[in-house]
């Protein structure tokens, strides 16, 4: 098998040096070598290995009747959507770790690899190298999907980990998780929330097999989480995430991406620094959890490979995966009873009988010398919670909790 990599960056050099190292073994499950023939970047590389193997035109690669298979770690989508499908559309495998374009053009590139008998594989695109898409849609194939939560990114992960356990500024966090490669080109897609809430899209596109519009799904970064939420966080013995969220019912899913509240008995509590979890419930399986390193390039790069040899091995008789045009109805997860930690300013005297009379029976966290108070809700809708904050008046912070 001949290969090109679109894309020479943190990913696309970490699968060329997957294949270098691993040549072997490699050789040894895809039943013959596969080698990397071009390079596709804008840059040169000079005096490194690949510097002869750096092509700037995609049209080296489809004029090459060799190629039988392209790897694209280009990220976002342009112009990587139309250089994806046109490898496709010439009858190439097409292997990606690109969460912005199976999120965004999942359903027709994968109605076009079906057309033509080719694989397109994108385990690497969630959950960076834990082997979750290929679990949901083989191994849990006789299974219907009730949950799937996760912590899907690295660098937020990463952040909230040093910000609450080595009490890290925010942007010294940010910066180290770019430097050891897990942010994203535009690490907004990170803390904002965007890149999980593709991921969790993906997954629940893959184990529902219907397409899942990602931007039907409320979300919400870590950008609103402060040292005193963690303050709060340490007092109540909890931990706080970002989580992408998604529970199916009857073929619908209620879904977000926030920021969540974690108890120190969720299996999620101890997801630290880069790493990703993702639990997923089934309705016969019950509950199982998933673990890995969730960014970085040899990680990432591993679950690009290994989709490299599945592509070999399928040749021209790839097996039906992915999702269908079907879409997915999409409801807000804040629809659901659940509860909430919030904080409002003034203090707990002062407000006590407001709270009461709204939200009725709560736990209360009083921070010592600060303007505010705390509370954890009963169970009750967003809806309702922001009814109830209104008439308290003065609420700064509000995080749903895990249950
Ligand atoms: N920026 C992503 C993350 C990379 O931090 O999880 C892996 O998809």
């Amino acid at each position: 098998m001949k290969a090109a990599i679109m894309g020479y960056g943190t990913i696309g050099s970490g699968v060329y040096e997957v294949l270098l190292k691993n040549t072997e073994t490699i050789t040894k499950r895809a039943g013959e070598p596969i080698e990397v023939k071009y390079i596709l970047d804008l840059k040169e590389f000079p005096g490194t290995p690949v510097e002869q193997k750096v092509v700037h035109e995609l049209s080296a690669i489809l004029e090459d009747p060799e190629i039988g298979m392209v790897v694209e770690t280009m990220g976002g989508t342009t112009p990587a959507y139309e250089f994806v499908k046109r490898c496709l559309e010439t009858g190439r495998h097409v292997v990606t770790s690109n969460k912005a374009l199976v999120a965004a053009h999942g359903t027709e590139l994968l109605e076009i690899a079906a057309d033509k008998r080719v694989s397109f594989l994108f385990e690497a695109s969630a959950g960076g190298g834990i082997p979750i898409i290929r679990t949901l849609y083989d191994s849990l194939a006789g299974e219907e999907i009730r949950e799937i939560s996760g912590i899907l990114n690295g660098t937020t992960n990463y952040i909230l980990t040093k910000m609450y356990e080595e009490g890290w500024a925010f942007d010294k966090a940010l910066k180290t998780a770019q430097e050891l490669g897990y942010a994203e080109h535009d690490p907004a897609a990170d803390i904002e929330g965007h890149d999980t809430c593709r991921k969790i899209a993906i997954l629940t596109a893959v184990a529902a097999g219907k397409e899942v519009n990602f931007e039907d799904i409320p979300t919400e970064g870590i950008t609103g989480i402060s040292d005193l939420d963690f303050s709060y966080a340490a007092r109540l013995g909890v931990s706080i995430k970002l989580l992408g969220n998604c529970k199916c019912e009857g073929g619908e899913a209620w879904m977000e991406v926030a920021p969540a509240l974690i108890n120190a008995k969720d299996p999620l509590y101890s997801v630290e620094d880069v790493f990703n979890g993702i639990l997923v419930e089934g309705n016969m399986l019950g509950m199982s959890m998933y673990y890995g390193s969730g960014a970085g390039k040899l990680p990432t790069a591993s679950a690009v490979v290994g989709d490299m040899i599945a592509a070999v091995l399928a040749g021209r008789q790839p097996k039906p995966f992915g999702w269908s045009r079907e879409r997915m109805t999409v409801h807000a997860a804040g629809e659901l009873r659940r509860r909430y930690f919030a904080r409002f300013e003034g203090s707990r005297e002062q407000k006590r009988d407001d709270v009461r009379e709204t939200f009725g029976q709560v736990k209360w966290i009083v921070l010592e010398g600060q303007d505010e108070f705390a509370v954890l809700t009963g169970e009750m809708t967003e809806a309702e919670f922001m009814a109830a904050a209104e008439k308290v008046a003065g609420l700064r912070q509000k995080i749903v909790v895990r249950t």
